[in-house]
């Protein structure tokens, strides 16, 4: 198969709308990464997705939306919290989990009775669904484990010959995935953090928690809420090395330790070590968030073996960044104030 490059123009969203209502899986910008976009309802069509990805079938799928309607086609009960959350966050990249409809198949949610559904900021994301007139369920553009794609041209290297087109819409805003959460009574969970922060969530609900999963290391065989959380992720071939403490603290650090191969991620170039390559992933979360995924795979290409990681904070959306680079490093973590 050949993977065509399509625009945003009007005239390639309606070739690839044509190509999804036909049963295909077309490569989807949105505001947070590409996704890979299918017929929420078609369950062949959805099939179709976790082979190109190459993904576990018990890794239940995002279903997109670009209206309340069709979100409410979708699950079987929206409880206020929620509505109130969708009127303030959506469009954007929050996902809620809910009790799903009749009309999303089982291999959409993964085996379970609940389905996460956002509705996408990106224009062409939701002028796509609009043509399509089904939610579309789309996960991240990527082979099953490496980073999550931010641009059209990352989607085309994972995905060449998997799929028959991707829409080119430029580079993804945010940078990280969508921020999942699931209710228990008036309270809101976070599964994965992402754009719409732990802060934010906060000022429109009582009772909002962070949930083990997202900065720990699950014991093998334990029971997650968010089967995504259990598999290996957003891993680069180098082994990514996470270090806390102050920046005297890493130099010092990477100087005595640094061998052939071996890279530094810093906030910005004013931080690097002596001669040792490096690539910055901005000063502030936002720029961070943007960053993270490109560096990673950037790091791939420039052949790491090790990469030694300024450590951003959890503060905003630096939780999903350091949700993030805690499991590209696989949670190698070196704390240099507990070393100290
Ligand atoms: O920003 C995003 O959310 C991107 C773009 C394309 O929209 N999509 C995305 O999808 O990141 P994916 O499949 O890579 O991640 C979906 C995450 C997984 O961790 C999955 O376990 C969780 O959401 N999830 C989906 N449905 C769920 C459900 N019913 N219950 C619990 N977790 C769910
Ligand atoms: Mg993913």
């Amino acid at each position: 198969m050949k993977t065509k490059m399509l625009s945003c123009s009007e005239a390639d969203l309606e070739e690839a709308a044509e190509l999804i209502k036909s049963g295909n899986v077309v490569g989807m910008p949105t505001e947070t990464v590409y996704g890979l976009a299918a017929n929420a309802f078609d369950k062949t069509a959805v099939a179709k997705i976790f082979e190109a990805k190459g993904r576990p079938s018990d890794n239940p799928l995002i279903v997109h939306v670009a209206d309340l309607d069709t979100a409410a086609n979708a699950v079987s009960e929206i409880p206020p919290i929620a509505k109130k959350l969708a009127e303030r966050f959506w469009p954007g990249p929050l996902t809620m989990i809910l009790p799903k409809s009749d009309k999303i198949p089982m291999i959409t949610s993964g085996g379970l009775d609940t389905v996460g559904i956002r509705m996408p900021s990106h224009t062409a994301a939701r002028r796509l669904i609009e043509l399509c007139g089904v939610p579309l369920a789309a996960p991240s553009a990527n082979l099953s484990g490496s980073p999550s794609p931010t641009t059209a041209k990352r989607v085309f290297e994972d995905m060449n010959g998997r799929i028959p087109a991707i829409i080119d819409g430029g580079e993804s805003d945010v940078g990280v995935e969508s921020t999942v959460i699931s209710f228990e009574g008036d309270g809101i969970r976070i599964l994965r953090p992402g754009g719409i922060t732990r802060e934010m969530l906060c000022a429109e609900a009582e009772n909002v928690t962070v949930d083990k999963g997202v900065l720990n290391e699950l014991d093998e065989g334990a029971v997650v809420l968010s089967p995504g959380m259990k598999y290996k992720h957003y891993a680069p071939q180098a082994q990514v090395i996470l270090i806390k403490g102050d920046l005297s603290a890493y130099r010092e650090y990477v100087l005595k330790n640094a061998a052939e191969g071996d890279f530094c991620l810093v906030f910005n170039a004013s931080e690097a070590v002596n001669f040792i390559p490096y690539l910055v992933y901005g000063s502030t979360s936002g720029e961070q968030a943007h960053m993270l995924f490109e560096a990673l795979r950037r790091f791939d290409e420039l052949g790491a073996k090790r990469v030694f990681a300024r450590c951003p904070s959890p503060e905003g959306v630096g939780l999903a960044v350091y949700n993030r680079i805690l499991r590209a490093s696989g949670f190698c973590v070196i704390d240099l104030e507990v070393l100290k």
